[in-house]
């Protein structure tokens, strides 16, 4: 299979982190003989020090052409000093949009082998944690209607949701519970929110074609503190763009595996996906070879499943990644104690661990 890539470093450890998912896409190709090829994107803080426009329209259109698209972090303090229409999370915004990849798929998953970084105790983590939040990406209050008065002293910004875009991401929902333990709970504010109203109008819809997923509903702030308190319960849970955004954060804090995870974004299958870790930018540790690569590395195993339909070789990916862990390998950020990590020598930098999950691939 011969596949295109656009790449988009981003900024901070961006770079770093897409150079070792790149080496593993390379050893992925080398020993499944498929071959893929690069695009750079410039996009972020970066793009703004270089055009004053955080993601110009050429650079998405590298994306667009492209049959998947690979992106690193956005952002750092640098630039916060910038206006709205200039900072680097725009990048994002336009990513999203203009690709319509309007479902986001975040699985919070607590690998056993880093248990102990889990902030929750032993017996509320005892049954694991494997959370796919499918949040939608493309609409809600970051797209909505917003504005400020005239005189400065009021401003809004508005959720708005259409019958036909949460049909869509409930959909995907329900097809990813399928594929699961098959239980999905859409979350939302019933009680206050007339658009959350129509998401479960929707939801009781549909769920006649999905008769062996098992439907539940949680309000947010509900949701929020079942998270912490019996994270077992869930399976896939389906929300807006702001409570998805909010909850995968939560999720992925409680699994202790923050530079571990990875989030595929996904629209109607004809146009490319984009496939980031979920940590930020980090830019304290920026090229100095301590960034954890994992979670970029099993983005790309996301993109080999669910852009290039290569469920072998995504497969491959995570067990290679299983079995680094297993073997004791750590970078400084999933160390526990480094020193005494470092003493046994099992600390690594981000080039290493990279190269280590190219070995464990057997190229
Ligand atoms: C995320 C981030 C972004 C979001 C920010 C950086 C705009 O928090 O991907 O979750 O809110 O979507
Ligand atoms: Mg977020």
């Amino acid at each position: 299979m011969n596949k295109t890539i656009a790449l988009i470093p981003g900024d901070g450890i961006g770079p770093d982190v897409v150079a070792q998912a790149v080496k593993v896409l390379n050893a992925v190709g080398e020993k499944f003989g498929h071959h893929f090829s690069y695009k750079s994107v410039i996009a972020g803080g970066i793009a703004i020090d270089k055009f004053n426009d955080p993601f110009p329209e050429d650079q998405l259109e590298i994306c667009r052409k492209a049959d998947s698209v690979l992106l690193g972090a956005v952002g750092g303090p640098k630039w916060d000093f910038h206006d709205a229409s200039v900072r680097p999370e725009k990048a994002l915004m336009r990513l999203r949009g203009g690709l319509k990849v309007y479902a986001n798929l975040r699985p919070a998953v607590m690998f056993p082998q880093l248990k102990a970084a889990s902030p929750l105790k032993d017996e509320l983590t005892a049954g694991g944690i494997n959370i796919l939040i499918v949040r939608e990406l493309t609409g809600g209050i970051y797209f909505g209607d917003r504005g400020v008065s005239d005189d400065g002293t009021t401003a809004w910004d508005t959720e708005k949701y259409s019958y036909a875009e949460i049909e869509r991401i409930l959909r995907v929902g329900f097809e990813a519970a399928m594929k699961r333990k098959k239980k999905l709970c859409v979350v939302d504010k019933t009680n206050i929110l007339i658009s959350s109203r129509l998401w479960r109008k929707v939801a009781e819809n549909i769920k006649a074609e999905y008769p062996e997923v098992e439907l539940s509903y949680l309000l947010v702030d509900n949701a929020a503190m079942q998270l912490v308190k019996n994270p077992a319960q869930f399976d896939v849970i389906a929300t807006s763009n702001m409570f998805g955004d909010i909850l995968s954060d939560e999720a992925a804090q409680i699994t202790g595996s923050i530079g571990m995870l990875a989030s595929a974004s996904i629209g109607d299958g004809t146009g490319p996906g984009v496939y980031e870790p979920i940590h930020g930018s980090a830019p304290d540790i920026a090229g100095k070879d301590l960034a954890n690569p994992l979670a970029t590395i099993l983005s790309v195993a996301l993109m080999l499943r669910y852009d290039f339909k290569l469920e072998k070789e995504a497969s491959a990916v995570e067990a290679a990644v299983n079995s680094v862990l297993d073997s004791g390998w750590r970078t400084a950020d999933i160390a526990g104690d480094p020193e005494a990590v470092r003493a046994a020598g099992k600390l690594v930098g981000t080039g290493e661990m990279g190269e280590l999950v190219v070995k464990a691939l057997g190229v």
